[in-house]
């Protein structure tokens, strides 16, 4: 017997990265076989008639799974009832920008999102925040939910991309299948400050540093690839990454959905206790693991070196100034 449908609410879904993604949900790949889903798309009204050719596409898909599809530039239509928020409408940098000079373009999107959400959505709703620069756009989401009673736990940010890349780096240098590669945490911002943790990632079950035998491409070209992959990416192709983005949300939401005892990466609001020391709701990239369909965990316990606990607090000090940077948003 099928499971109740989910309602999948996704922003900017007329773009590059919505192209690469709706498909995906739709065929299954999010939510798993038995669950029907509804897609609730929204848009800027300019983009409204690109997102009905999208639409037609779904449509031409017939997939089993698909109940309905609504599209909009309404913002509480988008997101009523929804279980799921994947906010991944704003502009994209281009060439020669770092992610957080799109602060000031798409740090004003994510209030009224945050507000509608917190207004219209399901109680359950699960929120996966995009949009570039995207630890300080959950942040800046998420308050604004927060003052109309939303959790602030319900809110993601995504380093699952950083975490796929890093595994295939780890996998290259090593020669071994990237499916052996496990518990690669990004830990701060998605940028070119995160701290990606080889030192706690493991190579068929064994300390990744000790398969690798190379200290100095750990800390030196390995870290720099990863942080610079987005950068490249733009580069080489003239737009940013869209299908891997695509990939990496739903591994993001899978892994919230199903608990299995994985550790995976996303960025988090930064607890009172349990949070390394983070400023209290920054939204910070942490190891996870699922409790609950839903519910996540920062794993506990990890200790960093000192070459790590420099990275932590440059990621740190570098969301900090994003936070001051917006703070008439978060006001
Ligand atoms: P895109 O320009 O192809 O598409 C963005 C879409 O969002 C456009 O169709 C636009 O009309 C729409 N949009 C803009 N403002 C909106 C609003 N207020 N409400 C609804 N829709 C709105 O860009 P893209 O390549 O799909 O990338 C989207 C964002 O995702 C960018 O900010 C990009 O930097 C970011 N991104 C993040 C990651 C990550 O790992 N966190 C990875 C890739 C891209
Ligand atoms: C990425 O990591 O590919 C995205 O954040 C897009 C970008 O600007 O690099």
């Amino acid at each position: 017997m099928p499971d109740s449908p989910v309602r999948v609410a996704v922003t900017g879904a007329a773009g590059q990265i919505g192209y690469a993604l709706l498909f995906r949900i739709a065929s299954g790949q999010m939510f798993g076989p038995q669950t029907p889903v509804r897609l609730q798309l929204l848009e800027l009204p300019a983009a409204l008639p690109a997102l009905d050719g999208v639409r037609m596409e779904l449509d031409d898909c017939a997939f089993p799974l698909l109940e309905s599809i609504v599209c909009t530039s309404d913002t509480d239509e988008a997101f009523a009832d929804a279980n799921w928020a994947l906010l991944v409408g704003a502009v994209p940098r281009r060439e020669g920008m770092e992610r957080k000079d799109l602060l000031s373009i798409n740090g004003g999107i994510f209030t009224g999102q945050g507000e509608s959400i917190a207004r219209t959505a399901a109680d359950d709703c699960r929120v996966l925040v995009v949009g570039n620069p995207c630890n300080t756009n959950a942040l800046i989401g998420s308050t604004a939910a927060a003052r109309h009673g939303m959790a602030r736990d319900r809110w993601f940010a995504m380093t699952m991309l950083d975490e796929s890349r890093g595994r295939t780096q780890l996998s290259a240098k090593a020669g071994v299948p990237v499916a052996t590669v496990r518990d690669l945490a990004i830990w701060g911002n998605h940028s070119s400050t995160q701290f990606p943790d080889a030192w706690h990632a493991t190579i068929g079950g064994r300390p990744a540093p000790e398969v690798i035998d190379d200290d100095a491409w750990l800390e030196g070209e390995f870290i720099a690839g990863v942080q610079q992959r987005g950068a490249a990416i733009i580069k080489a192709r003239g737009q940013s990454s869209a299908a891997s983005a695509a990939n990496a949300i739903v591994d993001t939401v899978r892994n919230v959905t199903q608990p299995g005892g994985a550790v995976f990466s996303a960025a988090v609001p930064a607890p009172t206790e349990g949070g390394y020391d983070v400023p209290e709701g920054l939204v910070f990239g942490y190891p996870l693991r699922a409790t609950a369909p839903g519910s996540v965990e920062i794993v506990q316990g990890i200790e960093h070196g000192e070459f790590a606990r420099a990275r932590l607090a440059a990621t740190t000090a570098e969301l900090l100034e994003e936070r001051a940077a917006v703070e008439e948003l978060l006001a």
